[in-house]
């Protein structure tokens, strides 16, 4: 399934989650509990469709998505943006930095 966001698309994997594919490709969402409890990851949306297997208990309004647990029906398009370049770059260097000699 396609997915649609500020600065590019990217298909979305099957089994993948909504917010593992926009992490995966960069994107600057937060989280916390991944299982639609806190409503931290809540973004708009502008045009698709999702559902969700099971109902959140975070509230989801009429124009936006739980990315963490919905279900993607059709290409969706978020307004999220990916994560400055300067960031990916740190991102890039801890992870490395923190790979063992
Ligand atoms: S991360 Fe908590 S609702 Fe998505």
């Amino acid at each position: 399934m396609r997915i649609y966001t500020l600065d590019t698309s990217f298909e979305l994997r099957d089994g993948e989650t909504l917010l593992e594919g926009l992490l995966r490709t960069g994107h600057q969402i937060d989280y916390q509990c991944r299982s639609g409890f806190c409503g931290t990851c809540r973004v708009k949306f502008t045009t698709g469709l999702v559902d969700y297997p099971e109902p959140p208990l975070a509230f989801v309004g009429f124009d936006e998505v739980l990315p963490c647990c919905c279900r993607v029906l059709e290409p969706l398009t978020v307004d999220v943006e990916l994560q400055p370049a300067d960031d990916r770059e740190s991102l890039s260097f801890t992870a490395t930095a923190a790979t063992p000699t």
